[in-house]
């Protein structure tokens, strides 16, 4: 039953709209957390669940990622030259020598479960993770989250979908999830729903960007309709999919920050700004003055 994770598929052909104009040249994926592009962090997360493929599921407008994980030969050269060590190993290492990042096109936006479609082909054996860059989630006191459902997919096999409760009047937001409770931490899914108004959600469990799926996913979403917002929708494939295996729902470790939204982009950047050794007590120290009016 335990196949390692070997595979994460990254969508980020979308546009970033509530980040323009930052957002008309630069992808969205590519705004910093401090000094690390979102896409960075959620790499590195999918590397230290055990991935050694990284699928990115790009369009046109998204050269900057593929070059971000590219070897950046004359800034290399010119801090080498300059014996710049460790700037040196930070720009080598985007990513470790033993992963390989893939680029696949996701030439319209037909939505998410059309992104995750067409990643199949560079998708190898056993179940693959999805990680939504704009979810950035932080555990400071064990494994990233996607480490975390690695191992319950693992233990429990089937597929594992990261949730976390969210307010009844955000239910719109989010994919919503109802199951029944298998210990503190997981659900086994009975239903999942894209986006319903708070009046007619099944409950307030909200789906944030991490899954680990099986690859029958792919078939289903072959057959998957247009549904919410008229696109193709991740969720509508998996609704199916628990009709035919087991699927869990897993309360993950750690704070999630939505930073597809200016405020959760916000409260990550100063969450890690002030852990930050360099400029953190200088920070906290400034803060009074940041909030006087
Ligand atoms: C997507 C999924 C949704 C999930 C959300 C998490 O929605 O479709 O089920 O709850 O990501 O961030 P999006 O935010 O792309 O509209």
């Amino acid at each position: 039953m335990s196949t390692r994770l070997r595979t994460v598929v990254f969508p980020v052909a979308g546009l970033g709209t509530r980040f323009l104009p930052a957002t008309k040249v630069v992808p969205k994926e590519m705004l910093p957390l401090m000094d690390r592009p979102l896409i960075q962090w959620a790499a590195d997360e999918a590397v230290a669940a055990g991935a050694d493929t990284l699928v990115f599921v790009v369009n046109r407008n998204k050269r900057a990622i593929n070059d971000h994980f590219d070897t950046a030969f004359e800034l290399e050269q010119r801090l080498e030259r300059g014996g710049k060590q460790s700037l040196l190993k930070i720009v080598r290492e985007t990513l470790p020598a033993h992963v390989k990042p893939v680029f696949v096109l996701q030439p319209e936006a037909h939505g998410l479960g059309h992104a995750v479609l067409c990643a199949r082909p560079a998708v190898g054996e056993g179940p693959f993770g999805v990680i939504l860059p704009d979810d950035f989630i932080l555990n400071r006191t064990g494994p990233g989250a996607l480490a975390q459902m690695a191992a319950v997919q693992a233990r429990e096999g089937g597929s594992v979908i990261a949730v976390e409760p969210v307010d009844w009047k955000d239910t719109a937001r989010y994919g919503i999830v109802s199951g029944d409770e298998v210990s503190e931490c997981l659900m086994r899914l009975s239903g999942i729903v894209e986006k319903p108004r708070p009046d007619v959600a099944p409950s307030n469990l909200g789906v944030v960007g991490r899954y680990v799926l099986d690859k029958r996913i792919f078939d289903l979403l072959e057959r998957t309709q247009r549904g919410a917002g008229g696109e193709i929708q991740l969720t509508d494939a998996i609704a199916t999919l628990l009709g035919e295996q087991p699927v869990y729902a897993y309360r993950f470790q750690g704070t999630r920050y939505d930073c597809g939204s200016k405020l959760g982009y916000v409260q990550a950047t100063i969450r890690l700004a002030l852990e930050d050794p360099e400029i953190g007590s200088e920070l906290r120290a400034s803060l009074p003055s940041l909030t006087q009016r």
